[in-house]
């Protein structure tokens, strides 16, 4: 991501999103894989640089993508054990609003912190359709995760129809908005500059270094192997750079990466990455194995 300037803001953002698949061992024999493979990728790295850059280990190692894994809440323990001390990052599919209650079933977004999470989903179509969770919902939880310090990643996208239909743009952006209206107000979430003496945004920087992460998401292209081609993905997201600076201000919208999920895989990925506006991915079935997920990761590179 670039700022207005040119300048480089952050690596490119891998985010894998296991949905309802890998119990807890599975989920320990991912991770493991996952470490080996950055390991020798780094040591393979230092062996290869210059005698000036040797010795700088995994600090002068080709930076990657950043990785953020997204178990189901069930295999969350297993995952933040095994990522201990790692630069890989992982978050929760889903958490309610509240920190504590009678919500039988439900994962408190207190909970996720506590393990360590840094990120959750929010709004994932399969969430919206399957579940039924409306804009109101995902701003309540937006507004939770972002009052604890996690970083909420907000899925949005138009269905096939609601494409075919050209609602695409109006849909998007209705998600957007809805989505922010109570974190917008909220004390936390301010353009940076109108914060006090704190950080550069304030006490908005929450634990993933975001305030937010946004996913474009076509619900028609999540799971078909029908992947949104350059131009349909590079304008959904200029559109939504251009609201979340109108919404939030550009400094705060900066510091908001704008990440494209659908059938995302190792073939068309850094085709999607050139794509105007894309900071990275939020993948699914490709990031199931470990192989998949780090060669995305390393289209970053
Ligand atoms: P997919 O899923 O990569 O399997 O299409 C993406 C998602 O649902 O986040």
């Amino acid at each position: 991501m670039k700022s207005a300037e040119g300048k480089v803001l952050h690596r490119p953002l891998c985010l894998g999103n296991w949905k309802m698949n890998k119990s807890p061992q599975e989920a320990r024999a991912f991770c493991q894989e996952l470490k080996s493979l950055l390991e020798e990728a780094q040591e393979s790295h230092s062996a290869s640089a210059r005698p000036s850059e040797a010795g700088r280990g995994a600090q002068g190692a080709k930076p990657l993508a950043q990785m953020v894994v997204l178990p189901p809440a069930l295999s969350l323990w297993a995952v933040a054990e095994s990522l201990q001390g790692t630069e890989i990052a992982y978050g929760g599919q889903n958490c309610h609003f509240e920190i504590s209650g009678a919500f039988t079933g439900e994962n408190s977004p207190k909970v996720l912190q506590e393990l360590g999470a840094q990120y959750c989903l929010v709004g994932h179509s399969e969430r919206r359709k399957l579940f039924h969770e409306t804009n109101d919902l995902c701003a309540q939880k937006l507004k939770a995760l972002i009052e604890l310090g996690l970083t909420p990643i907000l899925c949005v996208g138009e269905s096939l129809e609601e494409r075919q239909s050209g609602q695409t743009e109006a849909l998007v952006l209705e998600q957007l908005r809805e989505a922010l209206k109570l974190a917008k107000g909220d004390g936390r979430f301010k353009t940076p500059g109108t914060q006090g003496s704190a950080t550069p945004q304030g006490q908005a920087v929450p634990g993933g270094g975001f305030p937010l992460i946004v996913a474009y998401e076509p619900v028609w292209a999540i799971g078909t192997g029908q992947v949104a081609t350059v131009e349909q993905v590079g304008e959904v997201h200029q559109l939504l750079r251009q609201e979340l600076d109108q919404l939030l201000g550009p400094e705060l919208s900066q510091n908001i990466p704008l990440v494209y999920g659908g059938s995302v895989k190792p073939e068309n990925g850094a085709e999607l990455l050139a794509a105007p506006a894309v900071d990275g991915f939020l993948i699914g079935g490709a990031s199931l194995d470990a192989k998949s997920f780090f060669a995305l990761a390393q289209l970053g590179a």
